[in-house]
Parts: C-alpha cells; sequence; structure tokens
C-alpha cells in the first residue's frame, strides 16, 4: 500500500512521529517484557547517543555497562568489518582463531585456567551452576561428600535463565516461574555470622558478586568474601564470582575480585567483554576444569569468530589506551563529586561503588524516579536500581567534564526538588560508602 493510501486510511498516521509508530507497533506485535524510555536513538558518537532529531545525550548508563569503549569507537568498527568479511560464524564443531586467542588474553587477566565461550550473562552463570553441580559429583565420586547446594546473596542478580533466577534475590523475578532450581539459600549481604550458619558440606558453591549490580551497587566486605573463600577451601565446594557487571575493567581492574586480593574458582563475565556484539565466558580453575568432558555442556553460538575478533579488540584497546588506568582516576574523581553532592543535599543517603560502577542511593524511591526524569530531559542518562538509587555505568572512555556536567546537573535537580525530599521519609545510613 502507498504513502497515500496510508494517509487517506488512517488519517492520523501521517501526523504520527517514527517515535510514536514504534511505539504502536511495538506495544501490538512484540511480548510486554519492557517498559522503554520515550526516545529513538539512531547513532552514538564517543560517550553520547544521537536521537531521531540529532539531539544528543551524555550516556552514563552505556547499554547497562556494554558499552565499554562508547560508540562508533574505529577499532571495534574495523574487528566487526574485517571479521564479517572473513567469517561470522562456523559453529563450535570446528576450530577458527578467535577462541584461543581471546582466552589467553583473559586467563592472563583473571589468572583463571580455562574459559567456556557462550552470549550472555545469564549463559556464563548457568555455565557455572552446572559446572558447579558436576564437580561436586566428581568429588563424590572420589569419596569426599559435596552436595548441591548454592548459597547466593541478599539483593543478587544473576539472570533471567531457570537456574540464574533461582539464584536471583528478589522474588519478582522468581515467583511467576515457580518452581525455579531447586536447591538455592540466600545470605544476608555481609553477614559472616549467617554465612557461616547456612555453610556445610551440602553446598557445592557459594555465587557472589563482588559489587553488586542490579541490587543497588553494594561491594561485598573483605571480611565477608574472605570468609566464603576459606569456606569453600575447607570442604572443596566451589567460590562463583559472578564479575558480569563489575567485571572486565570497569573497577580499574580486570576483575573486582583483584581488589580484595581473593582469587575464585569460578568467574562470569558478559556486558562489555566485545563492545555490544553478545559474548559471556564462564572461566575456571584447572582443578574444576576437570569435572567437564565433550559433549556435557555447550552452545551453538557461544564464542563465534566475529564476537571473538571484536573481543580481541575490546581488549587491545584498553590496553592500548591505557583505560584501567582512566577508569581509575576518573572514577575516583566521580566518586568524591557525589560524595561532595551528598553532603550537601539532605535526601542524598549514600555515595556507593568502585572506578566507573558508582551510586547515589536517595531517601525515596519517588525521588530516584523522578531524577533520572529529570536527568533525561536534561540529554543525560542515567537510571535507578533497586528503588532508590541512582546508577551510573559510563563508557570506560568518560572524562571529567562529563563527570562535571553530570554532577552539575544533578545538583541543580536536587536543588529543585524540596518538596519530594522533604515529604519522603528518611532510611538513614552513611552519606559516604564504598
Ligand atoms: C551481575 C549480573 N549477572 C548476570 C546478569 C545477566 O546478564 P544477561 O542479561 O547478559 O543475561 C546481569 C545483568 O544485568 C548482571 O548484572
Amino acid at each position: 500500500m502507498s504513502n497515500a493510501a496510508l494517509a487517506t486510511e488512517h488519517p492520523t498516521k501521517k501526523t504520527m512521529s517514527k517515535l510514536d509508530e514504534l511505539k504502536a507497533a511495538e506495544a501490538k506485535l512484540l511480548l510486554g517484557t519492557y517498559d522503554r524510555n520515550p526516545v529513538l536513538f539512531v547513532r552514538g558518537e564517543g560517550v553520547h547517543l544521537i536521537d531521531e532529531n540529532g539531539d544528543r545525550y551524555l550516556d552514563l548508563l552505556s547499554g547497562i555497562g556494554v558499552n565499554a569503549l562508547g560508540y562508533a569507537q574505529p577499532a571495534i568498527e574495523s574487528a566487526i568489518a574485517d571479521q564479517s568479511r572473513k567469517l561470522i560464524h562456523v559453529s563450535n564443531l570446528f576450530f577458527h582463531e578467535g577462541q584461543a586467542a581471546v582466552a589467553l588474553r583473559l586467563t592472563e587477566a583473571t589468572g583463571m585456567d580455562r574459559v567456556f565461550f557462550c552470549n550472555s550473562g545469564t549463559e556464563a552463570n548457568e555455565a557455572a551452576l552446572k559446572l558447579a553441580r558436576a564437580y561436586a559429583k566428581l568429588k563424590r565420586s572420589e569419596g569426599r561428600h559435596l552436595g548441591t547446594k548454592f548459597l547466593a546473596l541478599e539483593h543478587s542478580f544473576h539472570g533471567r535463565t531457570v537456574g540464574a533466577v533461582a539464584a536471583t534475590w528478589k522474588d519478582k523475578y522468581r515467583e511467576p516461574f515457580a518452581p525455579v532450581m531447586p536447591g538455592v539459600e540466600f545470605v544476608n549481604f555481609n553477614d559472616v555470622a549467617d554465612l557461616k550458619a547456612k555453610f556445610s558440606d551440602e553446598v557445592c558453591a557459594i555465587l557472589i558478586e563482588p559489587i553488586q549490580g542490579e541490587g543497588g551497587v553494594r561491594p561485598v566486605s573483605q571480611e565477608f568474601f574472605q570468609a566464603a573463600r576459606e569456606l569453600t577451601r575447607s570442604t572443596g565446594a566451589l567460590l562463583i564470582a559472578d564479575e558480569i557487571q563489575c567485571g572486565f575493567g570497569r573497577t580499574g581492574k580486570w576483575c573486582a575480585y583483584q581488589h580484595y586480593g581473593i582469587q575464585p574458582d569460578l568467574v562470569t563475565l558478559a556486558k562489555p567483554l566485545a563492545g555490544g556484539i553478545p559474548l559471556g565466558v564462564m572461566l575456571c580453575s584447572e582443578e574444576a576444569s576437570r569435572a567437564i568432558h565433550a559433549g556435557m555442556h555447550g552452545t551453538t553460538f557461544g564464542g563465534g569468530p566475529l564476537a571473538c575478533a571484536v573481543a580481541l579488540a575490546v581488549i587491545s584497546t584498553i590496553e592500548r589506551e591505557r583505560l584501567l588506568e582512566a577508569i581509575a582516576e576518573v572514577g575516583s574523581y566521580f566518586q568524591q563529586q557525589l560524595e561532595a553532592l551528598a553532603r550537601k543535599h539532605a535526601a542524598a543517603v549514600e555515595v556507593r561503588g568502585m572506578g566507573l560502577m558508582l551510586a547515589l542511593e536517595l531517601d525515596s524511591p519517588d525521588l530516584a524516579k523522578q531524577v533520572v526524569a529529570e536527568m533525561m530531559k536534561r540529554h543525560i542518562l542515567i537510571n535507578r536500581t533497586d528503588e532508590t538509587v541512582l546508577r551510573f555505568l559510563p563508557p570506560y572512555i568518560l572524562q571529567k567534564e562529563h563527570v562535571d556536567e553530570a554532577i552539575a546537573a544533578l545538583d541543580a535537580i536536587l536543588s529543585e526538588q524540596p518538596a519530594v525530599a522533604a515529604a519522603a521519609p528518611s532510611t538513614g545510613g552513611q552519606k559516604v560508602g564504598q
């Protein structure tokens, strides 16, 4: 049907914006899983996204921690173009040049021994859960009792598949799909006594996000992480670090556990690994890898030539441009500025995080929602997690001038919100945290 015919048949169609058309089409055609912001992005440059009208937005969220090198990054563009001309997919039935090369860089960066490639965070965690169960079974066959139970943490988020969601704390993610995978018990966050009380040789693994992401940017304490390491060592159970949000450079080190001096047995990474092309990995120790043999686990797409070529380009760029150092420097500047803001505004409860994974907790969910919307109006993208927490996950290439722009906007918005702030009940807490 021609445009003219469409316009005659549906008089409103002519006046609908592209965004309105998309909204209407998606409302009719897509499964209703998302509540999208009303903006249509068409391209990006550096730390900015650009919408259909050509308006630029400072992106402090980077596609929920994915676009680590920002947008239109030349090394990523060339890797995609070059590899797409050679080979995009070949399956895991055959060799290609990418996996061993990426695995070498990742094992060097993380101190782990072996890599399994997949496509997403939740799949990486699924692989970790399956390996932990298989390893416990192997240990039982060798005469050492290890059960099938997992310990996960209050506020945790590990993904949406039936295993990973079972280890995810919030009821709303699990309850509609019950029964999810059995055998997960939750431990109070940073509560060593609770961890010790719930740990036994029935536990095959403890799952920890060294800095919880969706749960509100909460770093685990040194004492808690250490206790988890010692308890798992005492029985032969595995310590799993979910670094899908906090890992791969985001905190200024390749992995957040490296700030603690603790080496886990299994590590999962995904989001920023291939600069926006889907790629996840589960890394494990040599000892844990004994539990897996050919045919036990796998994936069609995981670790394809395109994703691996881009991951290599991302790793090389992070190294060449010394981005880990830049993250530590700009991140600590950002954190200081947030702390100064928190001292100035009564509605600010706490600043948390490390590197470029930061949060400002406010004292009411409504205020946090309003601040995110106001930032959007000022063309700065952040999001709200765990109801009251403003989360910042910018690209690794963020500069101090971008921090200043964001802080000035937050300052203005919080200064304009006395009514909401005054009406909201205070949850107390410390102003400055780590
Ligand atoms: C810590 C953590 N683990 C797992 C996941 C799940 O990753 P994906 O959405 O790629 O499946 C996420 C996603 O936000 C995450 O933050």
